[in-house]
């Protein structure tokens, strides 16, 4: 099968060419160099010379207040970038796997499954939802997976919820952590690997997948204070609504993932073990 990833430099493209090429597959990556998902003619092109059989989409704008100072740009990458992929992909005949997120629910009563209605309460989630419908109007074939507050160990990229908390922490300085956000936090390594097995056993239309444990922001940032031995009195909680963040967020949102358990025989990494996982591969163990 060849495969091709978009956003090959972000976070989880990167894990995921890790993990095709482990696998032995036939993958490529695209960077926004090559193909910019607000110009719809490098998007067609750069997809056309990979010559894909399946794309795994996971470039976007993932700036969330970004998305909400900047719809424009918010919109044309996110939305009409996606519907590029998918119309170059549906001429192509390549199936394609498109990675969304939880903010495409309101928070109001997570955890959320695959036949819940969406209903985004900031800009970024509007976007991602058009994305969807792009995706799984060009063809019955292709799926989408939802996920969530993505962690893990990577170099040069975003840093996530994790490992800024973990350099935040290990130097000593005092963190704001809302007490109030709930979700299941997704190691990014078992993610891209529950793709790749999602594709494997021919999945399509609508599935989510995130981490085994439903926790809040601050349990999560105690759990990372612990596991680097840090003084758990820098974490100081706060409500969402004390953050100043430009976009809403949804607040008890999370995922269920029955549908990619049942599938995939396996329940997903949960957060002790993912942590454990992420400060082993900083060590270059992992
Ligand atoms: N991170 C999370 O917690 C989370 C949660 C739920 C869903 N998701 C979804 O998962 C996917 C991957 O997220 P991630 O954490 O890996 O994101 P990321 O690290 O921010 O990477 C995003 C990638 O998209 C590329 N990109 C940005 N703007 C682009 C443009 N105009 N044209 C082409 N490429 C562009 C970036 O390229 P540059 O390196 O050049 O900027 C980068 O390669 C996204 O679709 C996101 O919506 C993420």
């Amino acid at each position: 099968m060849r495969l091709v990833v978009t956003g090959s430099t972000g976070f989880l493209g990167g894990k995921l060419l890790r993990a095709a090429g482990k696998r032995g597959w036939d993958v490529v990556g695209i960077s926004r160099r090559e193909a910019d998902l607000a110009d719809g003619e490098t998007v067609r092109r750069a997809l056309v010379g990979a010559d894909p059989e399946v794309v795994v989409h996971t470039a976007a704008w993932t700036d969330v207040d970004g998305c909400e100072r900047d719809r424009d740009r918010a919109w044309r990458v996110n939305a009409e970038g996606t519907r590029y992929v998918a119309e170059t992909c549906r001429e192509l005949g390549a199936k394609v796997v498109y990675v969304s997120t939880d903010c495409v629910f309101d928070g109001e009563a997570g955890p959320y499954g695959e036949g819940d209605p969406p209903h985004p309460i900031n800009y970024y989630g509007w976007m991602k939802w058009a994305g969807e419908l792009a995706v799984l109007g060009a063809s019955e074939e292709n799926l989408v997976v939802r996920t969530m507050v993505l962690y893990g160990w990577g170099e040069g990229v975003r840093p996530n919820f994790v490992l800024w908390l973990m350099g935040e922490l290990s130097q000593g300085r005092a963190v704001r952590i809302a007490t109030d956000q709930w979700g299941n936090p997704t190691f990014a390594d078992d993610l891209a690997e529950a793709i790749l097995d999602l594709l494997e056993a021919g999945c399509r239309g609508m599935v989510h997948y995130a981490g085994g444990d439903f926790w809040t922001r601050y349990e999560m940032a105690l759990e990372v204070a612990q596991g680097i031995g840090a003084d758990e009195g820098l974490i100081r909680p706060v409500k969402t609504s004390q953050l100043g963040q430009v976009a809403k967020r949804p607040l008890r949102s999370g995922l269920k993932t029955w549908t990619a358990e049942r599938v995939l025989g396996r329940r997903p990494v949960g957060f002790r073990e993912g942590l454990e996982r992420t400060m082993a591969q900083a060590r270059g163990e992992g």
